[in-house]
């Protein structure tokens, strides 16, 4: 009998597989970039071996909330996602992504300066552009991307404190028409933030109908996750049944103090509803959010520190009353003397962050903001601080679950196909890690701190990181929604 031959063979790994099902020891071969073999290959050679003894191998993580469509195209390696063992990133949360790009004249509106405050990266005036630009210098790992409604309206209307015109809508339903024909798994909407806030609920179901033609997600940080968050939900879902669409709430929290413990309220809604309807959400393993810096974020905050500041960027990683007394202002005073700025809020109850994170339809996603001066340790800490903290040392859950809200679970949402698993026909995305060790080293002192225990990650069969860096390889691509 003829002996198998793999380009690429992992052994005795303790294979975690992303569908939640029980570890197991075996090996993993890999031909032309798909996983050909899984189990037992004794016999097996390859031209490349790699000896998992004492690693579990996974599905390459999948973050499932990320603001990296800029990070792709000027960090290529994406080390703050690649050093987690991430292999592929949902990009254009928020209602944020850069294409369609506003015509550029300076410094974009924000929020879109939290992916460039300059204006050169908003670019691209197709979907088509931006990602014809991304395949022709691909990046180490590999990307899904969605489209923003905030960006959209940038783009379109000459004034922004208002619900779009008619002929405003019909230029945005034709933007978010080409961006899902040339690609795009879905579209994104920000309405907690001042462009988007003052959209109706029709102007977003207007804008994004052609879901209903490409069966693609609706994605949301929703309008309320403070007082009115069970409004808010109402709204998204009748926004996914309106549109026949799938919607995910983004970064599922309840924000300031006199909501705290209001999740058990919040996920029982969820419950509810996803008998009716597709419902997804993910979460971030921390108790203090991130965005722009917002004078109405203050009160819900016990602490606040600044990320980055334009007019003030000796501020970057300075807590917001220490900022007061160097300037010798109120803190109302100093956040309009710093702002366009950035800052971390810690406004979220640890309880509610376990419960979310525990539900289980809840996906991991970083929400990580990569060009912030100081960013939130979220960006290089996410998805080994789930795994080591909370699954391993806090026991929320089992590693094959913490696996799973990391792979399985966000490739079967996201519509990823053959990816988010390991079985045979599989892309061959795997990181390997070590369960004892693997932990998150960035907090929020020393927040871009790699994490410990990433051994090696693969995409497409190609060893993309190893010995604790990159290896310059680049197989990434740009990921399609299967036709479901
Ligand atoms: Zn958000
Ligand atoms: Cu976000």
């Amino acid at each position: 009998m003829k002996t198998q031959h793999f380009d690429l063979i992992i052994r005795n790994a303790t294979i975690i597989d992303g569908t939640r099902a029980p570890r197991y020891t075996g090996d993993i071969g890999v031909r032309d970039g798909i996983i050909a073999g899984i189990g037992r290959l004794e016999g097996a050679g390859a031209d490349i071996e790699i000896d998992a003894s004492g690693l579990v191998a996974a599905p390459g993580f999948i973050d499932s909330h990320t603001h990296d469509d800029r990070l792709l195209l000027s960090d290529r390696d994406v080390t703050p996602k690649l050093s987690q063992g991430v292999t592929t990133v949902v990009t254009g949360n928020c209602g944020i992504s850069l294409a369609h790009s506003p015509v550029p004249d300076g410094a974009p509106t924000p929020p879109l300066d939290l992916l460039d405050t300059e204006g050169g990266w908003f670019r691209f005036q197709s979907f088509r552009a931006y990602r014809e630009t991304l395949e022709a210098q691909p990046a180490a790992i590999n990307a899904a991307c969605l489209v923003g409604h905030t960006t959209f309206r940038v783009a379109t209307m000459d004034r922004l404190d208002r619900v779009a015109t008619a002929s405003e809508i019909a230029k945005m339903r034709e933007m978010a028409h080409e961006s899902l024909a040339s690609g795009a798994i879905g579209i994104s909407t920000g309405t907690a933030y001042p462009p988007a806030a003052c959209a109706s609920t029709e102007e977003i179901i207007e804008v994004c109908s052609p879901l209903r033609e490409f069966g693609g997600l609706y994605v949301t940080h929703m309008r309320n996750e403070d007082d009115d968050i069970i409004d808010s939900m109402e709204e998204t879902f009748r926004i996914g049944r309106e549109l026949a669409s799938e919607v995910v709430i983004s970064h599922h929290k309840c924000v300031g103090t006199h909501n705290h413990g209001r999740s058990p309220e919040t996920l029982a809604l969820i419950t509810k509803t996803m008998g009716k309807q597709a419902v997804a959400l993910d979460c971030y393993p921390y108790i203090a959010s991130s965005t722009v810096l917002r004078y109405d974020r203050l009160e819900q905050s016990s602490k606040v520190i600044i990320t980055w500041s334009k007019p003030h960027p000796e501020f970057s990683g300075v807590d917001l009353d220490d900022v007061a007394k160097r300037l010798n202002m109120s803190r109302a005073d100093a956040v309009e003397a710093i702002k366009p700025a950035g800052a971390i809020y810690f406004m979220l109850d640890e309880q509610d962050v376990q419960r979310i994170l525990k539900f289980d339809d809840t996906m991991i996603g970083s929400d990580g903001l990569p060009h912030d001066a100081k960013p939130h340790p979220r960006l290089w800490g996410t998805f080994p601080r789930v795994l080591g903290h909370y699954s391993r040392d806090l026991k929320l859950f089992p590693l094959e679950t913490a696996v799973y809200k990391m792979t399985g679970l966000t490739a079967a949402k996201f519509g990823l196909e053959n990816r988010g698993v390991l079985k045979n026909g599989a892309h061959a995305d795997i990181t390997l890690f070590n369960a004892g060790t693997v932990i998150d080293a960035a907090d929020f002192e020393d927040s871009t701190r790699p994490a410990i225990g990433i051994e090696t990650v693969i995409v497409g069969g190609t060893t993309v990181w190893r010995d604790g860096k990159a290896t310059g390889a680049r197989p990434g691509r740009v990921l399609m929604r299967a036709q479901m």
